[in-house]
Formats: structure tokens, C-alpha cells, sequence
């Protein structure tokens, strides 16, 4: 009787196999991590997976900041059709340009941002001339309060994702930028999607108490096309699970440079982000951000030479936190929106933090004893 009334309380808590993995991994202490797939110490369901290596000239994979295509280590997962897993491809230097456009550039006018929602427009203008001295100056230790940077949790570029109507639309769009669409066109390419076309972009900033929500990215038109996600700084936990979310995910890690791309029976797969974990080296920052930038960039690069002081302010940032960018081709070649009904959508989903769900300090306003 009693075990009765458990099974149908946990129905009722909406309890599935995804949810029930997603607290396990969400757990601070959670240290039985032996069942996370890596990588980059492959076993058994994993494979090596081949790339269109033809398509992606030398001379455009560093233009990207990408070493040529031939040399990348690209795997599947078994079970997971049109899952790949790209590890870190980018050449020494290069995944601090992309670090810099996230903090410095891709989160001013006129993309829009999470604080946007509940701050006057001037106050959000220069987030990183706001944010860089308080940065800068950060003990490591001791609690501080968090700079508007660090308050950053999602920014939106191209056709802006609108989170209560989980729609995209004609009238809600800006210029992608070029070098992220340069980028984000190779990635696709070597992975057989010619002519992909970057037309929105969501930029998910984390921290160590960070966690985004179980979800399907449904809201493009066009499935066809792969969507291609990029991470940078601490690493994390990432679970892929079925088309129900009755199914239990594959938990699986993501490190500093890595690239994935879920296209065809995985472009519709539930996923999340349970857990933000501190880099395997056991360093400040993961070592393949040391390295140093190239003198010499090839003619029509899309990377740039940063200053040392931005990589000070980069560098500070993601010593405890993570960046991913989420890159997706919306419309079909030719396809249009369709006519707004003139009803609109009205959503659940929390405007503020995306699909992100936290227990910062900042987000309830009172003292957290275990983080
Ligand atoms: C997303 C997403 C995954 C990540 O933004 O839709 O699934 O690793 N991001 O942050
Ligand atoms: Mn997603």
C-alpha cells in the first residue's frame, strides 16, 4: 500500500528516470561520477565518427581558429544517431577570442540579455566597463558581491528566442555576428550540413552553482539543420536523453573547446546541464586557455589579438564559471515565418534565467551556506 502510494506520488512529481538522473548529478557531493562518459578517454559506447573532411578547406579551418579538419577527433554515441562529439579543435589562442566576444562584445545592444528584463536600458549598456576593475580585484576565497558580468546568464543573437512564447519571429532580429556565423558555418560543413546558415544564437552563462533545465530545442523551424553547441571554461556535466522523458539520459562530459552537434534523431532529444564541475587538470583555468595566440594570423582570420588586460578580466571570469554558446539555423533556405494569428503565446517558462535554474545568492537574496 504504502509502496503504492510512492509509486503514484512520484508520478505525480513528475518523478521520470530524466528528472531522477538530473538531481543525482545535480548534487554537490555527487561523487560517483564513474558512469560519465569522456570523451577523451573513449570506451565502450562511443566511436570514432567521420568527418567531410573535403569540405572545410585548411586555409578556412584557420580562419576559424580550427585546426585543419582531418586532424579533429570526432566520435559518436552509440545509441544517439547524428550525435557528434568534437574534441576541443580549436588552434592554441583561439577559444579566448570567442571567450572575449562573449564577455566583452555579443552581450551589448542590440542583442538582448537577462537583465535586460528588469533593468533600466542605460544600466546595461557596458557590462564589461562596469564589471572588468570589480572583476579584476576578486579575492578567490572569500564571498563578494557579484559583479553585473557575473550576473549575466543568457544572451540571445539574430532572431531573439523570446522565452515565455518559446517562439522566434520575423520581427525580432538583429544582425548575427559575422565571426560566430564564419565559425559556426565550418563546424556544420565538416559535419556534412553544407550551407548551414547561423541564424540564432544562444549564449548560456554558468556558474559553479549554475544548472540548466531539462528541455528539447524545438522552436527552430527547420530540423533539418544540425544545432552546433561550443563550451568554454570550467566543465560540465551534460545528460542527452530520448525523445520521452521517460528515458534515461547518457551523462556525459564537456570540457573547455569542446564542440557538439546534435542533428537528425538527436536534433529533437531532451537534454540538460545538471552540474558545472571544476576542470579535470585541477587548475584555476583548464591549460589549452594558457596557451598563447599565434603572431602571425592567416588573411581573412576571424580571430583577433586581444589585449592581456581583457584576458585578465576573461581569465578572472572563468576561473569559476562556464560558457556555452548554442548556435542554430531557424528557417529552412527560402522559408519564411508564418503569419502571426495575433494571439499571443503565453508561456511558463521563468523570463529571467532561460531554461537556467540556479540557487545563487543573487537570484534568492539570501545567505547559501553550501556553496
Ligand atoms: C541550450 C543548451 C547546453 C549547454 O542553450 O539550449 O542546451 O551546454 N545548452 O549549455
Ligand atoms: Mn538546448
Amino acid at each position: 500500500m504504502a509502496k503504492m502510494a510512492a509509486a503514484a506520488l512520484t508520478r505525480e512529481g513528475g518523478e521520470d528516470a530524466f528528472r531522477r538522473l538530473f538531481r543525482f548529478y545535480r548534487q554537490r557531493d555527487a561523487s560517483d561520477l564513474r558512469g560519465v562518459v569522456d570523451f577523451s578517454a573513449p570506451g565502450g559506447q562511443v566511436f570514432r565518427s567521420q568527418l567531410s573532411i573535403s569540405s572545410v578547406s585548411d586555409q578556412d579551418a584557420y580562419r576559424a581558429g580550427l585546426q585543419p579538419v582531418s586532424q579533429w577527433k570526432a566520435y559518436g554515441l552509440k545509441g544517439y544517431p547524428g550525435f557528434i562529439f568534437i574534441l576541443n579543435p580549436f588552434l592554441p589562442g583561439c577559444q579566448r577570442h570567442w571567450v572575449k566576444q562573449c564577455l566583452k562584445l555579443y552581450p551589448q545592444k542590440p542583442n538582448v540579455c537577462n537583465l535586460d528584463l528588469h533593468m533600466a536600458p542605460e544600466k546595461t549598456i557596458d557590462l564589461w566597463g562596469q564589471s572588468k576593475e570589480q572583476l579584476r580585484k576578486k579575492g578567490s576565497s572569500k564571498w563578494e558581491p557579484r559583479s553585473l558580468l557575473e550576473k549575466l546568464r543568457w544572451v540571445t543573437l539574430g532572431y531573439h528566442y523570446n522565452w515565455d512564447t518559446k517562439k522566434y519571429s520575423a520581427n525580432h532580429h538583429t544582425p548575427f555576428p559575422s565571426d560566430l556565423a564564419f565559425l559556426s558555418e565550418q563546424v556544420a560543413a565538416a559535419c556534412g550540413f553544407r550551407g548551414f546558415q547561423a541564424q540564432a544564437g544562444i549564449l548560456n552563462y554558468y556558474h559553479f552553482d549554475s544548472s540548466l533545465g531539462i528541455h528539447v530545442d524545438e522552436s527552430e523551424l527547420d530540423h533539418s539543420r544540425p544545432l552546433l553547441s561550443f563550451s568554454f571554461g570550467q566543465s560540465s556535466i551534460f545528460l542527452l536523453g530520448g525523445l520521452k522523458r521517460e528515458e534515461a539520459p547518457t551523462a556525459m562530459f564537456m570540457h573547455s573547446g569542446d564542440i557538439m552537434v546534435m542533428s537528425g534523431f538527436s536534433r529533437l532529444l531532451y537534454h540538460a546541464v545538471p552540474r558545472v564541475l571544476p576542470n579535470p587538470e585541477g587548475t584555476a583555468l583548464p591549460s589549452c586557455l594558457d596557451q598563447a595566440l599565434s603572431s602571425d594570423l592567416p588573411v581573412g582570420s576571424v580571430i583577433e589579438h586581444s589585449s592581456d588586460e581583457d584576458w585578465q578580466v576573461c581569465a578572472k571570469y572563468l576561473q569559476s564559471s562556464r560558457i556555452n554558446m548554442t548556435i542554430r539555423q531557424v528557417l529552412a533556405e527560402g522559408q519564411k515565418f508564418p503569419e502571426e494569428s495575433g494571439t499571443k503565446g503565453k508561456g511558463q517558462a521563468p523570463s529571467e534565467d532561460g531554461h537556467h535554474q540556479d540557487n545563487s545568492r543573487a537570484k534568492r537574496h539570501k545567505p547559501n551556506t553550501d556553496s
